[in-house]
């Protein structure tokens, strides 16, 4: 089969990943018989160096005539005092908006080959955790109204968080539709104690659940699940919860993981057109030293092959090759603590060599 796949490589470290994640890719179209075709466009920094704005136009109409997309990462010093509307990540939330991608699938889950590098205790992490967090992703408080005024006070910032019943009811229908094909328990966080968002999101969560009796939900605040995502991360399985809750703990969730440079994702719409991207960002500090993990935009685009694609094998593929990668011992050098580590292209080379 054949597919087009749009590159946005954005800033950083962006394009060493995802050349990583191609040469993957090209690796497993050879073994399977598929053709992917790549098309780059400018997203982020460059975009705004380039064009004069972060999102150009062509990028999104390139991204919605492709059968997929691939992002590396945006942002970097340089552009980090222009104006809020401005900035690469603004282009994050462009295209999320204009491919409707309400979805965001963050699997978290701790590979045995890196249990030392949790920062829980060994008791805590003993049965290891797997952890899909589904975030809502194209609403709330990073797309609501937002502005400085005049207040009481004196000079004002506000953003308002809003959520529709349409946009809750879609997304907690995915939570459970993910949890059913998963361990069967949806963990719905919210703060329904203070926010009125919040207690019209509990109370759909609590009408859709009669239509997944199968499914065993329930509610927990959000500092709590703060809390409990390090005291015992292995009662979760599913979590449903708005973008910026989602936001945060899934960097909390990545972390015990132990390594930021782990995690994938997947943004999705009701097509099967998706983008897929690391939940890291740019890391400025590494940039162009061919040092970067490409394992997250590696997995990244494992998941676009199951998503997007329905190559199930083939996803499984990549998978099981950076499983071996990581038992055999091959580190970069975020999970390497000063001994001598792979290079970005090295690990993507051993990672080809499994697959
Ligand atoms: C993420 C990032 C983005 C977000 C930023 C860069 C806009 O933190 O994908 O988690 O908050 O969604
Ligand atoms: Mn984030």
């Amino acid at each position: 089969m054949v597919f087009n796949i749009a590159l946005l490589k954005g800033d950083g470290i962006g394009p060493e990943i995802v050349d990583s994640a191609v040469k993957v890719l090209d690796a497993v179209g050879e073994k399977y018989g598929h053709k992917f075709n790549f098309t780059p466009y400018d997203i982020g920094g460059v975009a705004i160096d380039k064009h004069g704005i972060p999102l150009p136009q062509e990028t999104v109409e390139g991204c919605l005539a492709s059968d997929s997309v691939l992002l590396g990462a945006v942002g970097g010093p340089k552009w980090d005092t222009l104006p809020g509307n401005m900035r690469p990540e603004k282009a994050l939330l462009g295209i999320r908006a204009a491919m409707n991608l309400f979805t965001n699938l963050r699997p978290a889950k701790l590979y045995p080959a890196l249990k030392g590098e949790c920062p829980l205790r060994d008791d805590i992490v003993e049965n290891g955790f797997d952890i899909m967090i589904v975030r809502e992703l194209t609403g709330g408080i990073y797309f609501g109204e937002r502005g400085m005024r005049e207040g009481k006070y004196g000079e004002e910032a506000y953003d308002t968080e809003s959520y529709s019943r349409m946009e809750i009811e879609r997304i907690v229908r995915v939570a459970f539709a993910t949890a059913r094909k998963r361990r069967k328990k949806l963990t719905s966080i919210d703060k329904a104690n203070v926010l009125e968002t919040s207690r019209l999101w509990r109370k759909i969560v609590h009408e859709i659940s009669a239509e997944y009796p199968d499914v065993e939900c329930s509610d927990m605040l959000v500092d709590n699940a703060a809390m409990q995502l390090v005291r015992n991360p292995a009662q979760f399985d599913v979590i449903v919860t708005s973008n910026m809750f989602g936001d945060i703990l899934s960097d909390e969730a990545s972390q015990i993981t132990g390594s930021i440079g782990m995690l994938p994702s997947a943004s999705l719409c009701e097509s099967t057109r998706g983008l897929y991207e690391p939940i890291h960002g740019s890391a400025p500090d590494i940039t162009g030293q061919n040092k970067a993990n490409p394992i997250a935009t590696i997995l990244s685009a494992a998941m676009m092959l199951l998503y997007s694609f329905n190559l199930a094998e083939e996803s499984e593929a990549i998978v099981s090759a950076v499983d071996k990668v990581l038992e055999a011992g091959y580190r970069t050098a975020d999970l390497a603590h000063g001994a001598p580590a792979l290079s970005t292209e090295e690990i993507t080379n051993q990672i080809i060599e499994f697959i």
